[in-house]
């Protein structure tokens, strides 16, 4: 028994103090799966031994007590936070209980499923239509008055078309963008970087000083009226009302009916977390009948009309067993963290980038120490800080090696710089990381040639440039160890093949600095041949769309190197044109360009309309900015969508003409 409470003790006085790092000091100490799972513990515990629960457990409260910066502020009505569940398995359940109360079958019950923003809560009251007080949550109970500061917000109107005394709550939070130039300014100014969007905006919500909060660009979401619903039926048209008064509602968000739609709609949100311009950690599901709500009513900390499904999380915290250096394919050292493998983002991570010497000593962390290592989308996995322990003995401060680990040869650092190279170009792990690039998926996709292969290749002398590729022979390769006849010949044809790739492979190969496979391709439409690319001046490099300044500089001066026009001279006597075939130019009428579509458009799925649009070299990011080349409007548009398309001047493709961009990258209409 004893060491059971001793257990729930502890788990109690870490999610405390988790609890005030993280609603009161605006610092998580941990991630928040790490603090989830904590609290998971406790509550487990708890329900299998009832004789440990105390009154008031932290397993059944929400956030932590106002701090005493701002003047307390009791709502009026309970601020709720949400359950969790944290799979498809776990939804259905809650769903199924949801139905069983309701006495009626789960496929008939309406559900609105919308993004779970990270961000803080928000209660904003008005009386008689004008703005009078904000609030944060606090403890659910008493919140703090940050009036001063929330009046400072774009996004939250100062005066609504309703009388009498109305709340509206939400979230507060800092879009992606807005984020970056955030802690741009941060930098700028010395200031200290926020660690992420939501911490950057509970700062920002915080802050003594009005002027500092107005500074900053938040945004604020409203997901719910409180008090008198009798004027309403639906969630949806609660949200509708809200969107009347000004505000800025979810605008992914969708009715649907029945579980398989309402789950599934919720692995939309997870499939497409990094399109949204602003961080999502899950997606959360509410009832949509009034009716409804009230009769499955609320516990203590939340409603049981709505749950949040929180999506694997990308951040989690490991031991770090040791920091190595490798090399990459211009010879830059870069220093990643071996880790105790963890389970971040569906995946088990060992090894994360700590990109370079500045950044280990930034996050001072060291072999021993606790870091929490992050992992999201198609990047690759980071470092992202220490977790401090109290009292734990930390090894010395890590130094960089100053010899490089593959050749021996001196690593160096350029003055100004915060990159470390290794300057011997005859270094084998350097020459092993082009020649993978080059026959990588994305470059010239050559089958065979792994990292064990490429390295036996090197070892026997037979490869010292990616061009040498193309002179093996199935007779030299055949005794090699592991190899034989047949897949001497697979390789060799493999190899072949690749002499027929355009143009846009070969430059994403040949691992030109900032040169990515989209600017690659628009580089290659453009000018057809390698020569005509060549010879081009800066401007006609920056006139292709989606190449910048930089990008233009780089490969201006990247085709001028001596070693450039030697290795393309091999290139071609081994075979390869060089071109970028007419045939594609057709195939990619919408290269590089970011193509928004909303609403339905009839004889596509949005899946099919976004497939249809990335298949012809194009993008279909989830929002509007000012890099949209156009908007497709269906039937029924996001209005958000719309109107910020209005506001950037984005032309608005009506859905007739959806086939006719597609095939031509252009459009005969557009919409008012
Ligand atoms: S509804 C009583 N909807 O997540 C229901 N909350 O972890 C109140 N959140 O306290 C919440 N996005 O701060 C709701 N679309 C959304 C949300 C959302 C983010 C926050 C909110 C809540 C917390 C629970």
């Amino acid at each position: 028994m004893s060491d059971v409470s001793a257990r729930a003790r502890a788990l109690r006085e870490q999610i405390e103090r988790h609890n005030r790092a993280y609603f009161v000091e605006d610092t998580p100490l941990i991630p928040d799966a790490d603090y989830d799972s904590l609290v998971r513990e406790l509550r487990e515990l708890e329900a299998e031994h009832p004789e440990v629960r105390v009154e008031g457990s932290v397993s059944t409260t929400v956030g932590a007590p106002a701090s005493t910066t701002f003047a307390p502020v009791v709502h009026a009505e309970r601020m709720l936070s949400l359950d969790n569940v944290f799979d498809v398995d776990e939804l259905r359940a809650w769903s199924e209980r949801v139905a069983r109360t309701l006495e009626i079958d789960a496929d008939v019950i309406s559900f609105a499923v919308e993004p779970k923003i990270d961000g803080l809560a928000l209660a904003i009251t008005y009386v008689d239509g004008e703005f009078v007080q904000a609030a944060t949550r606090g403890d659910g109970q008493v919140g703090e008055d940050v009036s001063l500061n929330v009046r400072t917000i774009r996004s939250v109107p100062t005066s609504i078309g309703a009388p009498g005394r109305v709340e509206v709550r939400g979230e507060v939070f800092l879009g992606n963008d807005d984020f970056l130039r955030l802690n741009e300014a941060q930098i700028a100014r010395g200031d200290k970087e926020f660690a992420n969007p939501r911490n950057a905006a509970a700062g920002s919500l915080r802050q003594k000083d009005p002027a500092v909060s107005a500074s900053r660009p938040l945004s604020f979401l409203a997901y719910q009226l409180v008090g008198d619903e009798s004027a309403f039926r639906t969630y949806d048209e609660t949200i509708e009302k809200l969107a009347a008064w000004g505000f800025l509602t979810a605008a992914h968000r969708v009715v649907v009916t029945g579980i398989q739609e309402m789950v599934a709609r919720s692995s939309w949100f997870e499939a497409h977390r990094h399109d949204l311009g602003y961080q999502i950690d899950g997606a959360v599901v509410k009832v949509n009948d009034l009716a409804q709500r009230r009769l499955l009513g609320s516990t203590s900390r939340a409603p049981r009309w709505a749950i949040a499904r929180k999506f694997p999380p990308e951040e989690r915290s490991t031991r770090l067993l040791g920091i190595e250096v490798s090399i990459g394919r211009t010879g830059r050292a870069t220093p990643y963290a071996v880790l105790s493998p963890v389970l971040v983002a569906g995946s088990t991570v060992s090894m994360a980038t700590l990109h370079n010497e500045d950044q280990v000593a930034l996050k001072d962390v060291r072999p021993g120490d606790l870091v929490v290592v992050r992992k999201a989308g198609d990047v690759i996995p980071e470092v992202v800080s220490r977790v401090p322990e109290e009292g734990a003995r930390r090894s010395r401060p890590w130094r960089f090696p100053e010899v490089c680990p593959e050749c021996d040869g001196p690593l160096v650092r350029r003055e100004g710089e915060s990159d470390t190279y290794c300057v011997n170009p005859a270094c084998p792990a350097q020459l092993m990381q082009q020649v993978l690039h080059f026959a990588s998926r994305g470059a010239l996709d050559i089958e065979g040639l792994g990292e064990q292969r490429v390295g036996q290749l090197l070892r026997e002398g037979l490869v010292s440039d990616v061009a040498d590729l193309f002179a093996l022979r199935v007779e030299e390769l055949a005794p090699l160890e592991g190899l034989g006849e047949v897949s001497a010949k697979a390789l060799v044809s493999g190899i072949d093949a690749a002499r027929s790739q355009p143009l846009s492979r070969v430059l994403v190969g040949l691992g030109i600095r900032h040169v990515g496979p989209v600017a690659a391709r628009s580089l290659a439409l453009a000018f057809e041949d390698y020569d005509q690319l060549a010879d081009a001046d800066l401007e006609a490099l920056e006139a292709v769309e989606g190449v910048g300044p930089v990008i233009a500089a780089s490969l201006f001066r990247y085709v001028r190197e001596p070693d450039t026009i030697e290795r393309i001279a091999r290139l071609r006597a081994v075979g390869f044109a060089l071109r970028e075939p007419r045939v594609e130019r057709a195939a990619a009428s919408l290269a590089g360009r970011a193509v928004v579509v909303t609403g339905a458009l009839e004889g596509y799925s949005r899946d099919e309309a976004e497939a249809a649009v990335v298949e012809r070299g194009g993008t279909s990011p989830g929002s509007v900015s000012k890099k949209t080349y156009c908007v497709v409007i269906g039937d029924a548009p996001g209005a958000s969508k719309l109107s910020r398309a209005r506001e950037l001047a984005v032309p608005l493709v009506p859905a007739e003409d959806f086939e006719f961009l597609l095939e031509t990258g252009t459009w005969r209409n557009t919409l008012a």
